[in-house]
C-alpha cells in the first residue's frame, strides 16, 4: 500500500511489531473471526506488516517457538482465504524472567518475526525485577537484540528513565505502545511516552493490539502525536524503517534518530554522559 502522509512523504506501509492476534492463545484475540477483523483494521489504518507476538514466560501463559510458528501459518492461511493483504510473521513478547536466556538458546522462545536478531522482551507492570540488567546483558552476549516493550507503562519506568536509559546505552531498543501516546493509558503514561520519546530513548512504535475494539491495531493516529511532539522524520522511523528493518532481520540504525528528533531534543547523549558522572 503507498498512501500519502500530511508531510507528503511516501509511505510504503507501517509495520507493526507487537500485537496479540493469534487467536485463542493468551489474552488477546478471542476467536478466528476477531482475528480476522484485528488484521482488517491494521489494513485499514496502513499497517502492511504485523510481527504476531502472544505472551510467553509470563506464569500465565506460555507460547513455545513451534507453537506459534503453526499458528502463524495458520492465520496466513485464513488471512488468504479472505483476501487480507496483511502479511504476517511470528514472534513472542517474552517476559523478562532469569528462564530467557537459556529459552533463546533452545529455541523455545521466539524472535522478533523468528529473525534470531532481537526480542521482545516485557518487564512486570509494577518494578523493575532485579536481576533485568543482568539478563539483558545475557541476551545482548547471545548475539540478540533485547526491544524493552512499552516502558512508558512500567510503574518504575514511568516516573524516571534513568534504567531505560542504561539499557539503551548496553544496546538495547524501547518500543512504545500507540495508545500510551493518544492517552488511553491515562496522563501520567502519556507524559511519560513523550519524555521518552523527545529523549531518543524509544526505537518502535507499535500497537499491543489485544482486540477488534479499544486495543486495537492502529498506529496512524499516535503516529501523527509523536510528529507533532518530535518530528515527522522520527515518526517515520518508529513506523516504518526500524520495525520493517527488525522484522526483516536487519540491524536499526540507531544514529539516524538522534539526527531527525528536533535539535533541542538531542541532548540525550548528554544527559546519558551526565547520568554516569
Ligand atoms: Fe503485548
Amino acid at each position: 500500500m503507498i498512501t500519502s502522509s500530511p508531510d507528503n512523504r511516501r509511505l510504503d506501509g507501517m509495520v507493526d511489531l507487537h500485537g496479540h492476534l493469534l487467536p485463542g492463545i493468551d489474552d488477546g484475540a478471542r476467536d478466528l473471526e476477531q482475528a480476522l477483523n484485528m488484521a482488517r483494521l491494521a489494513v485499514a489504518d496502513g499497517i502492511v506488516i504485523s510481527v504476531l507476538t502472544p505472551h510467553h514466560l509470563n506464569g500465565v501463559y506460555d507460547n513455545p517457538a513451534m507453537h506459534v510458528r503453526e499458528q502463524c501459518a495458520s492465520f496466513r492461511r485464513a488471512l488468504r482465504e479472505q483476501d487480507i493483504p496483511l502479511d504476517v510473521r511470528p514472534g513472542a513478547e517474552c517476559h523478562l524472567v532469569p528462564e530467557l536466556p537459556a529459552a533463546l538458546a533452545k529455541g523455545t522462545a521466539l524472535t522478533i518475526a523468528d529473525r534470531k536478531r532481537s526480542v521482545l522482551v516485557e518487564l512486570p507492570v509494577y518494578t523493575v525485577p532485579l536481576g533485568a540488567y543482568s539478563i539483558l546483558e545475557d541476551i545482548l552476549a547471545m548475539g540478540l537484540q533485547p526491544i524493552i516493550a512499552h516502558p512508558e507503562r512500567n510503574g518504575e519506568l514511568v516516573d524516571g528513565s534513568e534504567k531505560l536509559a542504561e539499557w539503551i546505552e548496553m544496546g538495547c531498543l524501547a518500543q512504545v505502545t500507540a495508545q500510551s501516546c493518544t492517552g488511553r493509558f491515562g496522563p501520567q503514561v502519556q507524559r511519560a511516552a513523550r519524555r521518552m520519546l523527545r529523549n531518543g530513548l524509544i526505537h518502535v512504535m507499535a500497537s499491543d493490539a489485544h482486540r477488534d475494539k479499544r486495543r486495537v491495531p492502529e498506529l496512524r493516529a499516535a503516529r501523527e502525536t509523536v510528529a507533532q511532539w518530535t518530528s515527522h522524520e522520527v515518526a517515520t522511523l518508529l513506523t516504518e524503517d526500524f520495525p520493517r528493518a527488525l522484522a526483516d532481520g536487519q540491524p536499526v540504525a540507531v544514529d539516524r534518530l538522534k539526527h531527525a528528533l528536533p535539535s533541542r531534543q538531542r541532548g540525550w547523549a548528554n544527559w546519558l554522559r551526565r547520568l554516569r558522572a
